[in-house]
């Protein structure tokens, strides 16, 4: 069974881009924002280096590590330099107002 955290309210989340956000009881930030409509929330930090991916460049889906520049396809969570990393996605829900993820 998953567990669902609230993540932010769904007014908080940026329009095109994406925003690290802190979970209660959780150790690593989450990336999320609307990207083409549609709201993505991904692990906040790169599954490489543990680099934080917030300060990486956003190109339509495709995100780009600002630590050695390794890209993420936002809607798979792809790697185009590594087919053995992902970068993880999270299942979204939205709930009078709020923002939730499933994290586990
Ligand atoms: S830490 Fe992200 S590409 Fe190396």
């Amino acid at each position: 069974m998953a567990l669902r955290f609230r993540l932010c309210a769904r007014a908080a989340l940026p329009e095109g881009g994406l925003a690290e956000f802190t979970v209660d009881g959780v150790t690593w930030p989450v990336l999320a924002g609307v990207i083409d409509g549609e709201i993505i929330a991904t692990a906040g930090v790169c599954p490489h280096e543990d680099v934080h991916m917030v300060g990486g460049h956003l190109e339509g889906t495709a995100l780009t590590c600002p630590g050695h520049g390794y890209t993420f396809d936002l809607r798979t969570g792809a790697c185009t330099h590594d087919p053995d990393l992902t970068l993880r996605r999270y299942r979204v829900s939205e709930q009078a107002g709020d923002v939730w993820v499933e994290l586990i």
